[in-house]
């Protein structure tokens, strides 16, 4: 990790022409002050995105996308902030003096610590006498010894050995327990992979933060793989193996290709496929979802030969089509995986298969048929239906005529009938996601309230201007809500110390921000460009308005439960005074 000082950052992004870096990226036409775009950051089919030269900064009123230069650029092409700002420096032709590197400070440092260790320790194992059987084991699974270095891949023996050597190393049980290293039962303490062949799992930044253990003997007790529970820094919807490995790769080859199980990527990338990850099983979380989303190129699935991966291909292929990423599908034929058809077919027949990956409505087409007697009309008739239901509004319409004319030669049904059928489901579709779409917006106005929406004002134009956080600290002063005090107040201190403001630097500030997610928010929301005192001075008033109404209503119950006759006219006066000034 490199640091860069927040005073060259912002030379750079002020430096940096917005409306330029951006149209090297996606074309931007001009319409009035600012410029307009496809927002490459949802499925947009017009110009959404909008680029403020002035502002410096970019709004998508789609899908919400905002920031600055650098948080463009770090989303478009998947690099970190920092790294955006080298890039836009390099660019523009900036030198920075980046010089001083920084340790990467985290939370976690010594669980990570001890993950590695114990990584290096299972290594060593193998590499000794006693990893002998192990060794021929991996030989004859086609892993050598240069795999089983790229994989780092480890021997945990029979007995407590790595609670051992972390002991002398002064780590106490208590953390080895917590990381799923140890187990206890009763007084006895004992290892928890034992006699395994050991993978260790890293987390999207390439750090260690679990194992996977695979029997080897002949004798051995199942389970086949033993994983690590879930610790601090283990979470399974988190991981997709091989990740970091792959990274690069995918970027290059731009396509991902997403297996099963550790050993078909382990397979995959050893024989050259190194665009390859796998999930740990056969589920997916939204998490994953959106990493893989982030990624931005096509997913090749290719799982196991059996019902399960059959099963498995339509469901995470339709969750991943929901997320309009492109998927593609590769039924391996004969062997039970990758690794197997790797082993037995080589590289090129593995070669040939991806590059006749068909489309998922292709694989829909088959995958309908499941369970289903096509002899039966009524079966047939539903089949039909379902291959239908499952063209999306984004299918390719040269896929969709042939899907059609296919189904219209096989099932001797007339094209003019499927596409008017075609034509009502998607209508009815639409109409059902419209109906669904206007409750979410209604839900969404009762929830931000007239008093949220000044604040939000607020708070945004004190980030475009230091008139309105003088405004806000005279007329104003503080905010009720914890958390939009907590931004007003980073807000003043950025003004307190820089003695400027504006909003593309402030956002560059809001990276390293507690309140990130919030910033955003409010810079998302906000959707009228025009910024002036007159109208900030409008949303203080109806913030002050909003809280003597409040005050009034706390009086109102305080009154309730007065007893001392003086007091309650105290209280009475004062409801009278603000019901005035209300
Ligand atoms: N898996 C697991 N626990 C098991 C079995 C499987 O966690 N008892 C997970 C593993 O991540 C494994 C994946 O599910 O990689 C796929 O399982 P499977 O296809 O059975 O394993 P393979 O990858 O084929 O492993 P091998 O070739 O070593 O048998
Ligand atoms: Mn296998």
């Amino acid at each position: 990790m490199f640091h860069i000082s927040e005073e060259e950052i912002n030379q750079v992004r002020q430096n940096a022409d917005i409306v330029e870096i951006i149209s090297s990226y996606i074309p931007l036409n001009q319409k009035g002050k600012n410029y307009f775009g496809v927002c490459p950051f949802h499925e947009d089919h017009s110009p959404s995105m909008s680029v403020s030269r002035e502002k410096g900064i970019y709004k998508c009123f789609s899908c919400g996308a905002t920031g600055n230069v650098f948080k463009f650029v770090s989303d478009y092409e998947n690099i970190t902030f920092p790294e955006a700002v080298q890039k836009i420096a390099q660019k523009i032709g900036i030198t920075l003096s980046i010089t001083t590197e920084i340790k990467k400070i985290t939370k976690y440092e010594i669980e990570y610590k001890i993950m590695t260790l114990s990584n290096l320790f299972y290594q060593n194992n193998l590499m000794t006498e006693k990893g002998k059987k192990a060794r021929e084991y991996l030989e004859n699974r086609g892993l050598t010894e240069e795999i089983q270095k790229e994989f780092q891949i480890g021997l945990a023996f029979d007995k407590n050995s790595l609670s051992e050597f972390l002991h002398q190393k002064n780590y106490e049980n208590s953390l080895l327990i917590s990381l799923g290293l140890l187990n206890q039962k009763k007084e006895f303490f004992y290892d928890t992979f034992l006699d395994r062949i050991m993978f260790p799992i890293h987390n999207l930044n390439g750090d260690v933060v679990g194992f996977t253990g695979r029997i080897y003997l002949p004798n051995s007790s199942p389970p086949k793989y033993l994983n690590s529970k879930e610790t601090m820094i283990f979470k399974k919807g988190n991981i997709l193996f091989n990740y970091h490995r792959a990274k690069d790769p995918i970027r290059l080859e731009k396509k991902v290709i997403l297996v099963e199980g550790n050993m078909d990527a382990i397979r995959m990338y050893s024989c050259g496929f190194k665009n390859t990850i796998a999930l740990m099983g056969t589920s997916l979380t939204s998490y994953q979802i959106k990493e893989i989303k982030k990624l931005r190129v096509p997913v090749i699935l290719m799982f196991d030969n059996d019902d399960a991966g059959f099963t498995a291909t339509y469901q995470i292929g339709t969750l991943l089509e929901k997320e309009n990423i492109p998927i593609h599908i590769v039924r391996l034929s004969g062997e039970k995986d990758p690794d197997d058809y790797l082993l037995k077919n080589g590289i090129e027949a593995m070669q040939n298969n991806i590059k006749h990956a068909i489309s998922f409505i292709e694989f829909k087409l088959n995958y309908f048929k499941r369970n289903k007697n096509l002899q039966d009309s009524e079966e047939l008739a539903a089949y039909i239906k379902e291959v239908l239901k499952g063209m999306k509004e984004n299918t390719d319409p040269i896929l969709k005529e042939i899907t059609l004319k296919k189904l219209s030669n096989d099932y001797d049904i007339s094209m003019e009938l499927l596409i008017s059928e075609l034509d009502h489901i998607k209508e009815k579709e639409q109409k059902q996601n419209e109906k669904i779409k206007v409750s979410q917006e209604e839900q969404k106005i009762i929830k931000k309230t007239k008093y949220t929406d000044s604040i939000f004002h607020i708070l945004y134009f004190m980030m475009n201007d230091p008139i309105y956080i003088k405004m806000y600290k005279k007329n104003l002063g503080f905010i009720d809500q914890a958390t939009y005090r907590g931004i007003a107040n980073e807000i003043l201190a950025y003004y307190e110390f820089h003695k400027c403001i504006n909003l593309a630097d402030f956002l560059t500030f809001a990276e390293n921000s507690k309140l990130k997610k919030e910033i955003y928010e409010i810079v998302t929301s906000i959707n009228d460009e025009t910024i002036d005192e007159t109208i900030m001075e409008e949303y203080i008033m109806s913030v002050k308005k909003i809280r003597k109404q409040n005050e009034i209503k706390q009086l109102k119950e305080k009154l309730k439960l007065e007893m001392d006759s003086n007091k309650e006219l105290e209280i009475v006066k004062r409801i009278a005074e603000l019901k005035k000034e209300v």
